[in-house]
């Protein structure tokens, strides 16, 4: 598998999200790009956070890609991204999924992914359509840890604990390896969900599921947080949670979802 979009490389950059945002918002997009920076210095994470990487240590990039659906129609795509960066990370690794699921892989709902409870990866995606009838254009930003998780968990201000690849495999892949791996693994995926949605991906994604039949909490800026048992995902993507006698639908958004202790 071979990536087919224009490949961009840059020293260093703020963002790659924010360098992509910034060329679709002035309409410079036409064909799918994926920009990887060595270094980013205002590296961006979900709900406002920083997204703090070591160049040696981690993969920063991003691929804008366009869309035939709407963004209404796009539900499920940050699972499908999780399932896509997971599937790069089996062939960049030389190993097959199940391996990745014995060494203790998790998706976490909507899209991180988690290594033994401790972060692997993060994916955040920003973009839409300029004006009704425009294509969708989706910046799809990827982190990945690679080695020294000691380093990153010190520069994590909310305690949680970092995984990285070198904890799979001795050998972790190398930087552009892995990148292209990623981003052809992306390709592909996202074209499937271009035609057909995540419906199809529903029950693989739900095999991954760090927190199925979990008690869990979700949290978001200035709402109360809503408890229950997290029974997967529904076929749009969203989370489903068991509250004594009814379910609840859950729609991503600058939301966290987090275990019970
Ligand atoms: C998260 O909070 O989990 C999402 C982290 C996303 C980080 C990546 S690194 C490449 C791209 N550029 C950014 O500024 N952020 C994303």
């Amino acid at each position: 598998m071979t990536a087919n979009c224009i490949l961009e490389r840059v020293a260093e950059t703020r963002s790659t999200n924010d360098d992509l945002l910034e060329r679709w918002r002035a309409g410079e997009l036409i064909d799918p790009v994926a920009r990887i920076a060595h270094k980013q210095t205002a590296g961006k994470g979900r709900a406002g956070r920083s997204w703090l990487a070591n160049p040696e240590d981690s993969l920063c990039f991003s691929l804008a890609y366009p869309f035939k659906r709407t963004p209404a129609e796009l539900s499920g795509l940050s699972l499908l991204v999780g399932l896509a960066v997971l599937s790069g990370i089996a062939q960049a690794c030389h190993l097959n999924e199940s391996e990745l699921y014995d060494a203790g892989l998790r998706l976490k709902w909507p899209n991180d992914l988690l290594l033994n409870h401790g972060k692997l990866a993060g994916i955040l995606i920003e973009g839409g359509q300029a004006k009704t009838g425009d294509i969708t254009w989706m910046i799809i930003g990827v982190g990945v840890n690679l080695r020294n998780t000691e380093l990153i968990e010190a520069s994590l201000s909310n305690g949680l604990k970092a995984g990285s690849l070198a904890q799979i495999t001795n050998s972790p892949p190398d930087i552009e390896y892995l990148w292209l791996k990623l981003v052809a693994s992306l390709e592909s995926h996202l074209a499937e969900f271009d035609l057909h949605g995540f419906q199809p991906l529903k029950e693989r994604w739900m095999q991954w599921d760090a927190y199925l039949g979990e008690h869990v909490y979700i949290s978001g800026i200035g709402k109360d947080a809503i408890f229950g048992i997290e029974k997967g995902v529904d076929d749009c993507g969203a989370l489903l949670l068991q509250q004594e006698n009814k379910m609840i639908t859950v729609h991503a958004g600058d939301i966290s979802l987090r275990i019970q202790s």
